[in-house]
């Protein structure tokens, strides 16, 4: 790791005593002064400060020390574990399937978990599909291979080992891993007239296709630790789908009728877990005061629809990506973070007034290839992420968490999209990380003394973190 052990080291003894003081004021209930810890690690954004997940047990100790591994839950616009906000801060790293199913490079598996968990990364965002391609686990409609299978067995233990949750999509948009394309490529294999990629959300036998593939995956038990996926509180959420578009019909009413049918066959096979569609979070025509928000006028036409969308019985909180690189110009500039900010906000907001439900900003990054990159415009980006989700929190907002895209460890460079960072090589950002995790588990703690949603209200922090601007 490329941030010190010894700088961990110093920093939990200081993070401990801040600790103290917080609880202190907290069990006194005796309010804030002007230079009071909490104030310090909340606002103070250029701190060194770097997270220690083991500072973070010994915080949460006495009312968190029994716990058993619980399901995150959803509460109104909150994600809850065990009675307890729970705030996200995590991050996507594609390919650990296919990385944990050959012996030479399973140990990038357990490395990468490793490094999150160094700077306080809770929830990880991976494929549970690879349909029809190199090392799938799909090899043909229902034909599984049981080696790769093992390997995600593999992945969902080792992230439990570092506590660690997974959002796991069930297929993809897009032809990697083969994805939509893959599925009418086998319906025109066993004789069905397909026109488009999009008939995989409309014709029948894909859609038993996809839902054979869900219900195998979700019922399946995991050979190294003997439980059953749908039992699993390592899983946080189930993706119906990674960035679902449907291009064919911007009305949006075929993908809105795969997305009501998939949503409830998910929670009739697995009532117990989270269920999200993986939309990228375009407004469509049901909002037409809102698509002003989206980064272009093509963002309309997709066939996607973020309010009517998420407004779907079994859809348990909403997903956004936010890519203003790829949607408005690939040429890195300044522009950008304002879109970024009101795009957040926007959704914030709706997650709030109109869906009742978390929303997870679930792929954030910039590409280093993008021209006009700079390392400082990726640090000010991540914070402005992050700033933007620490108002919503303070507020009690819908602004649920964000996953960046994506984190890689040493050695994995033939992976990258552009978008990979290795922490390692990257110590500024990956101090902006830890500092944010530290601030997503201290709000993640308030609730140890005072359970209430109903109560927080009156909670003497409530006054000061509202008035704070971080
Ligand atoms: C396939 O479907 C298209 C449009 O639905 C239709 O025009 C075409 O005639 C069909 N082809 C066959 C061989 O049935
Ligand atoms: C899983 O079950 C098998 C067979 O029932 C048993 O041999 C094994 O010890 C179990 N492993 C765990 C981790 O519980
Ligand atoms: C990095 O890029 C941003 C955005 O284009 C620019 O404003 C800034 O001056 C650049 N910083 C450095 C150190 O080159
Ligand atoms: C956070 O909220 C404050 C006050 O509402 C605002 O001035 C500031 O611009 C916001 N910051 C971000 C990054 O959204």
């Amino acid at each position: 790791m490329g941030f010190s052990e010894k700088a961990l080291g110093s920093n939990r003894i200081l993070f401990l005593i801040l600790v103290c003081f917080v609880l202190i004021e907290i069990s006194t209930g005796l309010g804030f002064g002007g230079n009071d810890p909490l104030k310090m690690i909340l606002e103070d954004s250029e701190s060194q400060f770097a997270f220690s997940s083991r500072s973070q047990g010994v915080y949460s100790s006495g009312a968190m020390e029994a716990d058993e591994w619980q399901m995150v839950e959803k509460k109104g616009n909150q994600f809850m574990v065990n009675g307890q906000p729970f705030y996200v801060n995590g991050f996507n790293t594609y390919w650990l399937m296919v990385f944990a199913a050959d012996q030479s490079t399973r140990g990038k598996v357990t490395e990468v978990f490793q490094q999150a968990s160094s700077v306080g990364l809770t929830v990880c965002r991976t494929w549970a599909f690879n349909d029809g391609q190199w090392r799938a686990l799909q090899k043909s409609p229902s034909v599984y291979d049981e080696e790769i299978f093992q390997a995600l067995d593999f992945v969902v233990s080792e992230a439990k080992k570092y506590k660690i949750r997974l959002i796991l999509p069930l297929v993809n948009n897009w032809d990697a891993y083969g994805g939509k394309p893959q599925y009418v490529k086998w319906g025109k294999a066993a004789g069905l007239n397909l026109t488009s990629d999009d008939e995989f959300f409309s014709n029948p036998t894909l859609k038993s296709y996809y839902k054979a593939h869900v219900k195998m995956v979700l019922n399946r038990i995991n050979t190294i630790t003997n439980v059953t996926y749908k039992e699993d509180p390592t899983i946080f959420a189930w993706e119906l789908m990674n960035e679902p578009r449907c291009p064919s019909d911007p009305s949006g009413d075929i993908l809105q009728e795969w997305i009501e049918e998939m949503a409830v066959y998910v929670k009739s096979v697995d009532p117990k877990h989270l269920v999200e569609i993986g939309l990228e979070g375009f407004y469509g025509p049901s909002t037409p005061n809102r698509v002003q928000f989206n980064p272009n006028t093509y963002a309309q036409q997709v066939g996607t629809d973020f309010i009517r969308n998420h407004l779907v019985l079994g859809v348990d909180f909403a997903s956004v990506h936010i890519y203003a690189d790829s949607w408005i110009s690939q040429e890195i500039s300044d522009a950008h973070l304002p879109f970024i900010i009101s795009w957040m906000e926007a959704h914030i907001e709706d997650a709030q007034k109109y869906l009742n439900m978390p929303v997870l900003f679930s792929e954030f990054g910039v590409s280093t290839k993008d021209p006009g990159y700079n390392s400082t415009f990726r640090d000010t980006l991540f914070k402005t992420v992050y700033r933007t989700l620490l108002n919503s929190t303070k507020k009690g907002g819908s602004g649920g968490g964000s996953l960046l895209w994506q984190l890689f460890p040493d050695g994995t460079d033939y992976m990258d999209d552009g978008y990979a960072l290795v922490l390692s090589r990257s110590p500024s950002t990956s101090n902006i990380i830890s500092l944010h995790s530290t601030r997503v588990a201290i709000f993640n703690s308030l609730c140890t003394w005072n359970c209430h949603w109903g109560c927080k209200k009156q909670h003497p922090l409530e006054a000061f973190l509202s008035t704070d601007d971080a």
